[in-house]
């Protein structure tokens, strides 16, 4: 589906409002594609309050959202080696009630859990405003509300 920036924060709070938990996103995309509006509309919907920095140089940010909700928000851009991925607890992410959004996902390489949403957005032309928006579904999480179209991808 294609998204102007309005319409992906909308969807974003309606994810961050229905979705069930636990639930882990990896958001792709190049830099400025939009992962992070995402990543702070889901929170936002998921009643986080106050500032959503970018986790770009602590890589993992976690918050409160509304009844025993917690959002965590991750940013792998400047993980060298998953390895690393130990010291920040990585291993026990994604259990009760939490929604980890992981944006450049793919530097967690085979550490990725088995159930999942990949969500990629990329810019439709240069300049442009609106996002193209592919998402698929890996292994069995949980409904991905307003979402009409996914695909199938073997993990
Ligand atoms: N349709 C859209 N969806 C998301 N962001 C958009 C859209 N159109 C324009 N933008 C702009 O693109 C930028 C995306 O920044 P950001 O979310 O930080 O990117 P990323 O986290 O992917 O590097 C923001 O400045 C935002 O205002
Ligand atoms: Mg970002």
């Amino acid at each position: 589906m294609i998204l102007s920036e309005g319409e992906v924060v909308r969807w974003g709070r309606r994810i961050g409002r229905e979705v069930g938990t636990p639930v882990f996103l990896g958001i792709r995309g190049q830099l400025g594609a939009g992962k992070s509006v995402l990543a702070r509309a889901v929170a936002r919907g998921a009643g986080v309050d106050g500032a959503i920095p970018s986790p770009t140089f602590n890589l993992l940010f976690r918050y409160a959202g509304r009844d025993d909700l917690e959002v965590v928000h991750l940013d792998l851009y400047r993980l060298r080696d998953p390895e690393e991925l130990w010291e920040i607890g990585w291993e026990e992410l994604g259990h009760g009630s939490e929604i980890v959004m992981v944006e450049w996902p793919e530097r967690a390489g085979a550490r990725l859990p088995e159930d999942r949403w990949d969500i990629h957005l990329s810019v439709l032309e240069p300049g442009s405003h609106r996002r193209v928006i592919q998402v698929h579904r890996v292994g069995s999480p949980p409904h991905l509300p307003g979402f009409p179209v996914t695909l199938e991808r073997s993990s």
